[in-house]
């Protein structure tokens, strides 16, 4: 093929379609939505905007200066989300653990947070240094149950921060291996317990020391079922009416729909599906058939 040969109208074509593969990506940017948050990836049901993600998770996040899950009891630095297991580990700063002691906190979430992301089956608080009046240690002693065979003197004994417990009595005060339910039901001065440490992937802690236990809290949330896999697959992001809290398939930072978006769109179609090189070879092709047959 000449150069000389290609009609200036075909040069024309060859124009618009690179500068239209250029914006491709440019356009694809423009989602209303931030997808991350540091390292931290930001999908459905979460989100950071008000208007993104689903209704029911709204104002939980917030991307300050690190990602941070927002509770009436504080803010808690997110360290991570795990979109297949559907969990999230969060860490509160005020909580004792085996290497820092820290005044009494309670951890409180809200209703709708207990209902969609409490706390893991394998999260287990301890409630420390409690009085011997404490509810339980006397009506709900039930509540307390055996941690792989770990005791409260294991505690006080091989964590520093947890000595000091034990050295001011000298004896053990009674400790509590609790589930969160027993949190949300008593606040801390119900429970008459001066702290608490929570603990998560506790099925595997036999035989392992206090020292080398993962501390922090696993959250396990549910994913609500509202369609929005149609709008994922036509290229929008799930969000919803910031005043109705209707659901809404933000297409770009100009449209939204209902339920999915316009079918045929190129922004949301091409890149999503096709390879760029395939839509390449056939945009080539067709300028050179195009060359070809005048
Ligand atoms: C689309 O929805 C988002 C989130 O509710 C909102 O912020 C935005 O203004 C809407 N845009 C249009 C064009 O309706
Ligand atoms: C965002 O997180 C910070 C934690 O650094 C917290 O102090 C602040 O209150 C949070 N803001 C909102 C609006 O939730
Ligand atoms: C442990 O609990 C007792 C009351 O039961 C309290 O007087 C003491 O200060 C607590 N210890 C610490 C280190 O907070």
């Amino acid at each position: 093929m000449q150069l000389h040969s290609l009609a200036p109208f075909t040069i024309f074509k060859l124009l618009l379609l690179t500068l239209q593969l250029q914006a491709i990506p440019i356009l694809t940017t423009l989602s209303p939505c931030k997808n991350s948050c540091g390292t931290i990836p930001i999908n459905y049901p979460f989100g950071l905007e008000d208007g993104c993600g689903a209704p029911q998770f709204r104002h939980m996040l917030n991307c300050s200066t690190d990602l941070f899950f927002q509770t009436p009891s504080g803010a808690y630095k997110v360290q991570s989300i795990d979109y297949d297991k559907k969990s999230m580990v969060i860490y509160d700063p005020a909580m004792s653990t085996c290497s820092i002691l820290q005044p009494h906190h309670d951890f409180v979430m809200t209703d709708i947070q207990s209902a969609i992301i409490p706390p893991s089956q394998d999260t287990v608080f301890v409630l420390l240094n409690c009085s011997i009046d404490s509810p339980v240690l006397n009506h709900y002693k039930y509540l307390c149950f055996n941690l792989a065979g770990h005791t409260c003197d294991e505690l006080y004994g091989s964590c520093n921060a947890f000595r000091v417990f034990h050295l001011m009595t000298n004896s053990s005060p009674p400790c509590c291996f609790t589930s969160y339910n027993t949190l949300k039901f008593m606040s801390m001065n119900i429970l008459d317990c001066t702290h608490y440490t929570s603990v998560f992937n506790s099925n595997n802690l036999k035989g392992v020391g206090p020292l080398d236990w993962v501390y922090g809290i696993k959250l396990s949330f549910s994913v609500p079922d509202t369609g929005c896999e149609s709008c994922k697959q036509s290229g929008g992001t799930c969000g919803f009416d910031t005043d109705t809290e209707g659901l809404l398939c933000l297409c770009s930072t100009t449209t939204n729909s209902t339920r999915e978006c316009a079918a045929g769109s190129i922004i949301s179609k091409g890149v999503k599906d096709v390879p760029l090189t395939h839509y390449l070879l056939v945009l080539l092709l067709v300028a050179f058939l195009h060359t070809w047959l005048r």
